[in-house]
């Protein structure tokens, strides 16, 4: 690839501002993203200019090109004051997409600083790794055992065979109890700091008042642990970083929240959706076990952050068809690169076939997911869908596919809902049976110290504990322990 290191853009090029774009969230997108990626690659080539909400930017759609933008960071910066749009003040008052970009956090940090803060992830991230530690023990267990609950309290509330919704009954309840235990949150975190997360990364109208809200309950976990330190993330990121202010690790603990939530849930749900809809392959490589290789199957079809975090260029330079001047907007398409990865299967890029980790569901370069967070986060997964497959003896969709209803924003490919009919097997665990729900009060250690001072970390909707399954779940996580301390 031509990269032209000290030229600048040719006089008479084209830019972003003088092309025309087509609006790229349409309802054709959320329905079938694949098709627009395709029609912007015949007419553009491997980058083309779109708009997002009525901003122009650059969207990368081939393979070779989204690798050499996620690799080469000396072009490609992350620090949002290098976006000309912005600095200038060109952008449409309270732009929604704006929101969580001036949360400044390690991903949004370059070089030395961004280095650092990395480090910082990676030492706190490391004890939860894998299973030789305490901690990564523990953790795993939890998981485990989260799972299984969920199971017997989906059959407690819905019998043994019936409906259920898989994305808002199993699999963020069950990352709202991972985020709970491993960030050492003293209270439970609720479906309200999810659904904020959703409204930052989506766009929403109030994409700003939610991100404060859901940093605000960030910060003050940050103060919490600070005085009262324990085995968690958050303490151990202290320990790593102890200048860290309650405010900035409030940051960093805010896009591991979006990571460890919205993310590694969407990669949940898209891999049992990938199984459910009769995917071929990603069956075949169930039926044999290989739940590492169903995971990475269902990201190259359908990666769970569709396209990446936006860069900007630090200068003039070429890349597809076009000069993207310096200081332009680009957004790596992880999903439309995928597409180009899978149809050029036999070609020069990959060998006869493409290696199913050469998905970029975890980016790659210099700020590609620390392989402690990937480690983890592929744990969850393998974990949260392997319970699926071993409790569940049914399970069909009951929605068409092409039915199903996705969430429109231009970051994350995520289900609204994941409907299924299902039958659970003769040893699928029972609420009430020793080690079901009821009797595992107290399965998030650390919690229930201390909840007051927490107050507000997450809106309680409805009274003490809640109805439903929700107040299920948070009676069972905090048992009597609830606000003591
Ligand atoms: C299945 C779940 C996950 C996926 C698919 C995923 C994917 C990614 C991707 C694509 C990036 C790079 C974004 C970009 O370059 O624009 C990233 C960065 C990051 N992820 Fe993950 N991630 C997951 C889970 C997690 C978890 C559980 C944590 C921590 C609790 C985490 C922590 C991080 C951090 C700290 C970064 C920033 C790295 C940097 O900028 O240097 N991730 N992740």
């Amino acid at each position: 690839m031509e990269t032209h290191p000290f030229a600048a853009a040719p006089a008479g090029s084209p830019t972003l501002d003088s092309l025309p774009v087509e609006p790229l969230l349409t309802s054709e997108f959320d329905t079938d993203p694949g098709s627009v990626y395709e029609r912007l690659r015949s007419t553009y080539g491997p980058v083309a200019p779109v708009g997002l909400m009525g901003v122009p930017v650059w969207l990368v759609l081939d393979y070779r090109e989204v690798l050499e933008v996620l690799r080469n960071d000396t072009v490609w910066r992350r620090d949002v004051r290098h976006w000309r749009a912005r600095a200038e003040r060109r952008l449409p008052r309270d732009w929604p997409l704006l929101a969580g970009y001036e949360v400044r956090q390690t991903m949004f940090l370059d070089d030395e600083e961004h280095r650092a803060a990395r480090l910082t992830h990676h030492s706190a991230m490391r004890p939860f790794q894998d299973g030789h530690s305490p901690e990564g023990w523990e953790l795993r267990a939890a998981v485990a055992k989260y799972a299984d609950d969920l199971i017997a309290l989906l059959a407690a509330e819905s019998g043994t065979s019936g409906f259920a919704d898989l994305a808002a009954q199993y699999t963020r309840p069950l990352l709202l109890m991972v985020t709970t235990k491993l960030f050492g949150c003293p209270v439970e975190l609720g479906d309200e700091m999810v659904m904020d997360l959703w409204r930052m990364l989506d766009g929403g109208p109030d994409a700003g008042p939610a991100t404060e809200r859901a940093l605000g309950a960030m910060t003050r976990l940050a103060a919490h642990r600070r005085s009262r330190p324990g085995e968690d993330l958050t303490s151990y990121m202290l320990l790593s970083d102890p200048s860290l202010s309650d405010e900035q690790l409030g940051r960093e603990l805010f896009m591991n929240a979006v990571y460890l939530n919205d993310i590694t849930g969407n990669m949940v749900c898209n891999t049992l959706l990938e199984v459910l809809r009769g995917n071929a392959t990603v069956r075949r490589s169930v039926a044999t076990g290989q739940l590492g290789e169903t995971v990475n199957r269902a990201a190259l079809v359908n990666p769970p952050t569709a396209n990446l975090c936006f860069r900007f260029a630090g200068r003039d330079v070429r890349l597809g068809n076009f000069w993207i001047r310096a200081g332009d907007i680009v957004s790596p398409s992880v999903a439309a690169a995928h597409r180009d990865l899978l149809a050029i299967g036999t070609s020069h890029l990959v060998d006869s076939t493409v290696s199913t980790r050469a998905h970029l569901a975890w980016g790659a370069g210099p700020h590609q997911c620390p392989s402690a967070a990937r480690e983890l986060a592929g744990m969850i997964v393998t974990t949260a869908v392997g319970r699926i497959f071993e409790h569940f003896a049914r399970a069909e969709l009951t929605l068409p596919p092409d039915q199903l209803p996705w969430r429109t924003g231009p970051v994350v490919r995520g289900l609204r809902l994941l409907p299924v009919r299902y039958e659970l097997s003769a040893g699928a665990p029972v609420a009430g049976r020793a080690g079901g729900p009821g009797a595992s009060a107290g399965v998030a250690a650390g919690a229930g110290d201390d909840g007051a001072a927490l107050a507000g970390v997450a809106p309680e909707p409805s009274g003490r504990g809640g109805s439903g399954l929700l107040g299920a779940l948070r009676r069972m996580m905090f048992g009597g322990r609830r606000g003591g301390g």
